[in-house]
């Protein structure tokens, strides 16, 4: 990054390391100024439980659920998650998205037509500990300063578009069952900060898929031990992009020979083994 430009401009080195750094502290990099100092425990409870009554009298949860996790509306936008909102990363912020654009939905519809000032204050109060593990302050509030950890937490779902590139880079060709249900996909989020979601059903999809695939690749059983675990270790490397590891390989080669119950053959039990890979973890996120 940034395309283009022959090379020219790239951000590398100490550029690249910076913007990473920027993106993944995003969400605490910032409290927003002086926000006086901590108040105590049982000061913080009183003004959270206060809260908590409002998000439920507000009809918050209607929208956000009871555990502010997102959950999206018919016609309606994207609606966040209050585990991590655009204005989640500031306290005053929060405060004034409540009282200016929330409750949504018509006058009465859901609830209290607005809340705004003290009843803001007092929700925000609320999510802010509750969901953004924040500590209230006698200015509003300040967010943990958590450094990143490369390697974890990190994994994302991939999109129904990525995941029909993986499968056919994988399998060679169109996967009939990926192309029939692309309504069972979510679409992506608008925004980067916004995980994306596999549900139930695009799951289900994701494994038929993963059977349909592997039924056209592994054509002939195996003979032994060795060639599966040979097999899985290439379906590992194409699946995965990376070499599965020696317990991988056991579970691998477990799957294909041990399963009995419907996968009455060797080579039913073996192209199970190989779907089994394509529809896991290193294969359905990036
Ligand atoms: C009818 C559904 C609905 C209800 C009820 C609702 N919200 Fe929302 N909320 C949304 C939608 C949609 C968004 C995202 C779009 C937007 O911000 O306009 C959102 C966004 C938010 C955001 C993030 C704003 C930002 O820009 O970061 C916060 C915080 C929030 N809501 C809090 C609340 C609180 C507190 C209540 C209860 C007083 C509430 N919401 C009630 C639908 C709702």
């Amino acid at each position: 990054m940034p395309v283009g430009g022959g090379g020219a401009g790239r951000c590398v080195g100490q550029c690249a390391e910076d913007v990473t750094a920027y993106m993944l502290i995003l969400p605490y990099a910032d409290n927003g100024g002086d926000q006086g100092s901590p108040i105590n425990a049982s000061a913080q409870k009183t003004r959270v439980e206060a809260g908590r009554q409002l998000y439920g009298d507000n009809a918050c949860s209607l929208c956000h659920k009871d555990d502010g996790s997102t959950t999206v509306l018919q016609g309606e936008s994207t609606v966040y998650s209050l585990h991590n909102c655009p204005s989640c990363t500031r306290y005053d912020e929060l405060v004034a998205a409540i009282g200016g654009t929330m409750p949504k939905g018509d006058d009465g519809e859901f609830g209290p037509a607005s809340c705004s000032g003290d009843c803001a204050k007092k929700i925000a109060d609320y999510i802010w500990v509750e969901y953004l593990d924040g500590t209230l302050t006698t200015k509003g509030g300040t967010l943990p300063k958590v450094a990143p950890v490369p390697g974890k937490n990190t994994l994302r779902i991939k999109s129904y578009e990525s995941l029909k590139a993986h499968f056919s880079r994988v399998f060679g060709g169109e996967n009939q069952t990926l192309e029939d249900s692309e309504n069972a996909f979510k679409t992506i989020p608008d925004f980067w900060y916004i995980e994306h979601e596999l549900g139930a059903v695009s799951l289900n999809i994701v494994a038929n898929a993963a059977v349909e695939g592997c039924n056209s690749l592994v054509t002939q059983a195996a003979s032994g031990n060795a060639e599966i675990r040979a097999n899985c270790a290439t379906w590992a490397e194409s699946m995965w992009l990376r070499s599965a590891t020696q317990d991988e390989l056991n579970s691998c080669v477990n799957t294909a020979t041990t399963i009995t119950d419907q996968l009455n053959t060797a080579l039913k039990r073996q192209q199970f083994a190989c779907a089994s890979m394509m529809m896991s973890i290193p294969a359905l996120t990036f």
